[in-house]
């Protein structure tokens, strides 16, 4: 289905960080459902650990999991810098294993969109179910198929700016495929930049599946997992079609 590693993206955690790194409201929310379990706490695809640290800070033990060792460096990194004790770990959330269990496990920044067939989703639940405690909470988002553009558009669209680890001024691009029988959004993030006068281009590709709320929660149904509540928005409004996200929280029965 993609000729990459779906993982061009995050080759560069602190970059990364420079393009995402604002206080996004996610955070609050799962924060705040980690701190009411009293962890252990897992992040799946925890990237540069935009959420994970600030779990952390609250004094809960705390793991990491992703699959990009650039993102995890800088995650490390950062956390060392705080005296915070992370576990990072390099590994697949689709198959994943660990001796340890876990009272929340969250998964954000539309992470479950890289699940790019039911088989994957499938696999991933079956390994939260797996790693939670009875009675534990597992946490994520993903886009709303209704709340997004699922067009094709293969001219280049605005996105954003920001100024990269050397100073450079970076103005990105997009351009997007849409593959309506597998659900995948082909996204190409451009981006460019001068150094010394002379133009330079990096081109990416991302590919992210959407899932409606229905198929998604009959997925949910088959894991054995619960649906304990489902957001359209991280101040816990109604999901409606027209919700930019699906914020779901799943238990595992006690
Ligand atoms: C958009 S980033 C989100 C990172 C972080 N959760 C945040 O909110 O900033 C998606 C992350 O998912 C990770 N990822 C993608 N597929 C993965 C997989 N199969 N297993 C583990 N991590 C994965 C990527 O390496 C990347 O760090």
């Amino acid at each position: 289905m993609i000729d990459h590693d779906n993982l061009e993206e995050f080759s560069d955690g602190e970059n990364y960080d420079r393009e995402n790194g604002g206080l996004h409201p996610s955070y609050a929310f799962y924060t705040e459902l980690a701190v009411a379990t009293g962890g252990p706490v897992l992040d799946l695809a925890c990237g540069t650990g935009l959420l994970t640290i600030p779990i952390a800070r609250q004094g809960l033990a705390t793991t990491g999991l992703d699959l990009s060792p650039s993102m995890l460096a800088y995650a490390r990194r950062k956390a060392a810098a705080e005296g915070l004790k992370v576990v990072w770990l390099h590994g697949d959330v689709r198959s994943f294993q660990l001796e340890q269990r876990f009272r929340f496990i969250s998964m954000t920044g539309n992470a479950f969109q890289a699940m790019l067939t039911v088989a994957d989703q499938e696999a991933l639940l079956a390994r939260v179910a797996k790693h939670l405690e009875p009675g534990g909470c597992f946490a994520f988002e993903t886009r709303n198929p209704t709340g997004h553009d699922l067009s094709t558009c293969l001219d280049e669209e605005p996105w954003q700016q920001y100024v990269d680890t050397r100073g450079n001024l970076v103005t990105m691009t997009t351009t997007q495929r849409y593959d309506p029988e597998r659900q995948v959004l082909h996204w190409t993030v451009i981006r460019r930049w001068e150094e010394q006068g002379e133009p330079k281009l990096r081109a990416s590709r991302i590919a992210c599946r959407f899932t409606g709320p229905d198929e998604l929660n009959a997925t949910i149904a088959r894991s054995g997992l619960t649906l304990a509540a489902q957001y359209g928005w991280w101040d816990r409004a109604p999901l409606t079609p027209a919700s930019p996200t699906i914020i779901s929280v799943l238990r595992k029965a006690p």
